[in-house]
């Protein structure tokens, strides 16, 4: 089965996921896509959505869903995203689209996180994939030293400014073998916004696309 075949399928499982009449909160990227074109041919009605980027803020809109402003939203009854890395602890590591602090902030206000990717995107150990910092522009030469002395090589994302107009370094070469350690280190760095590793926000329900079809873990 062809990938864009399996998100397809995760997106249409995670329609399943969702209570009527909820309100939710949605991540981003092409796995994200998928959900939201799914949710459309589906007919299921929400109260509204959380959206976790510009893009999806526009796709949701496309399909009737109200984008609700988070500040108006007291709890959502669950999050939907993918991932571009997930461990057997269903940490993962995000932010391969750059909507990495809006992501965080929205699962932070779910109950229930479901991730939703194919089977390429489990890993063992988190740290293959190059692991998103957003970084407030001033700060990040001094973000990239201290990156550089915790053994990573990061690498300015070249030409793109994140939804909160700042930049990405995205860290080469790290073993991340306790994602949670890791998420609180970095994030005592001053300049950091956001780190795309998500311990603290862990998954709930993990949604994977297999050869097999749709399997569901929790
Ligand atoms: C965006 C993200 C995405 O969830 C992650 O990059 C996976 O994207 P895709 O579904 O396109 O593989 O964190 O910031």
């Amino acid at each position: 089965m062809d990938p864009n075949t399996l998100k397809q399928l995760v997106g249409e499982a995670a329609v399943q996921e969702i209570p009527d009449g909820a309100v939710i909160g949605v991540g981003t990227g092409s796995t994200v896509n998928c959900f939201i074109d799914a949710l459309g041919r589906s007919g299921k009605k929400l109260a509204g959505a959380v959206s976790s980027s510009e893009a999806t803020t526009a796709r949701l809109e496309a399909i009737g869903v109200s984008v609700l402003d988070a500040n108006t939203v007291e709890s959502l009854a669950l999050y939907i995203d993918g991932a571009d890395e997930i461990d057997p602890n269903f940490c993962m590591i995000k932010g391969g689209g750059g909507a990495l602090t809006r992501e965080k902030i929205v699962a932070a206000m779910s109950e229930r996180f479901v991730c939703i990717c194919d089977a390429t995107k489990r890993v063992t150990v988190l740290g293959r994939f190059p692991l998103p910092v957003e970084v407030i522009p001033m700060a990040r030469e001094y973000v990239a030293r201290q990156l550089r002395a915790l053994g990573g090589d990061p690498k300015l994302r070249a030409g793109f400014t994140t939804d909160n107009g700042n930049q990405i370094l995205d860290v080469h070469g790290l073993t991340i073998d306790d994602p949670l350690a890791w998420e609180r280190r970095l994030n005592d760095i001053p300049g950091v916004v956001t780190n795309g590793i998500f311990a603290m926000q862990a998954a709930h329900v993990l949604l994977l696309g297999t050869p097999n079809g749709v399997e569901r873990f929790v």
